[in-house]
């Protein structure tokens, strides 16, 4: 994939140890035992989903995620970041966080949003122990007004509304964020067929497979994607996010500017 030449090169991953590794396969134990409580689909898409998708472990190897702030995860899914945060939480309390990786995102409070009533019942059921406990919307991200935060991530999802709805949910992303805010964004790059293609049909099935209907899709190349967030005032940093994956995403961290 070739990234725009106008934002910043990505930023170097920290190396990864014995020590890193047997943390996050602590965490990712961590945040999947609640879905148990949300039935065998529930807790086995847990497992697959943060323990193949890169794109987890990376945001905290990064140290992207805020601390004691207002983190909104729009289309949120089972709300596997909220579980993700927790586990942070008590592992940093337990003494056992990893010297050599960024402060963690400690004391965050959570809001997902989410179109699908059954994946909204399997997080509300799945985390309904967690103090404090997450809170989930479900209706349309076109349409929930966003609460002022601190970050927003949307992992996976812009693409299933048309772009005039993009855009506009990104102007109220925007505007929703506090100053030093950070929206970070994943998405496919459309100039790169092969794993754009691979990525729309895994997209489908895993659809079916949650019980959903398969929508339509509107995609973008990377650099639409860029300039999109551009106009909205954001200064951007895409950083490949499929390691591991036959997929062409792209992580798009962006930071609200002076006009945002
Ligand atoms: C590919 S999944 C990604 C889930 C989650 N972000 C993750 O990475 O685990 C896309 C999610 O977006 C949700 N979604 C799609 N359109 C939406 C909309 N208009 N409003 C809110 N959520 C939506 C889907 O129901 C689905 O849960």
């Amino acid at each position: 994939m070739t990234l725009p030449a106008s934002v910043s090169p990505s930023t170097a991953l920290p190396q990864r140890t014995a020590a890193t590794d047997a943390a996050w396969r602590a965490l990712h134990e961590a945040a999947c035992a609640p879905y148990r409580q949300s039935g065998r689909f529930a807790w086995h898409f847990a497992r697959g989903k943060l323990g193949r998708d890169p794109v987890f472990r990376n945001l905290l190897e990064r140290g992207q995620l805020p601390a004691q702030g207002h983190v909104v995860d729009i289309g949120c899914g089972q709300g596997l970041l909220a579980s993700l945060m927790a586990s942070i939480d008590a592992m940093h309390a337990q003494g056992r966080w990893p010297a050599h990786w960024p402060a963690p995102p400690l004391g965050n409070r959570y809001t997902g949003i989410e179109l699908m009533p059954r994946d909204v019942a399997r997080a509300e059921t799945a985390l309904a122990g967690l103090v404090p406990k997450p809170g989930f919307v479900c209706g349309d991200m076109r349409e929930v007004p966003l609460p002022p935060c601190d970050a927003v991530v949307i992992l996976d999802v812009l693409h299933y509304v048309d772009h005039a709805a993009q855009a506009a949910l990104l102007k109220r992303v925007a505007q929703a964020l506090r100053p030093g805010g950070r929206l970070l964004l994943r998405v496919g790059d459309a100039d790169s067929r092969r794993g754009f293609v691979i990525s729309q049909w895994v997209d489908r099935i895993v659809t079916m497979v949650r019980g959903h209907r398969v929508p339509p899709t509107y995609g973008r190349p990377l650099r639409a994607w860029v300039a999109l967030l551009q106009q909205q005032g954001f200064r951007v940093q895409p950083l490949p996010m499929s390691q591991g994956t036959p997929f062409a995403n792209v992580l798009l961290v962006a930071e609200r500017g002076d006009s945002a």
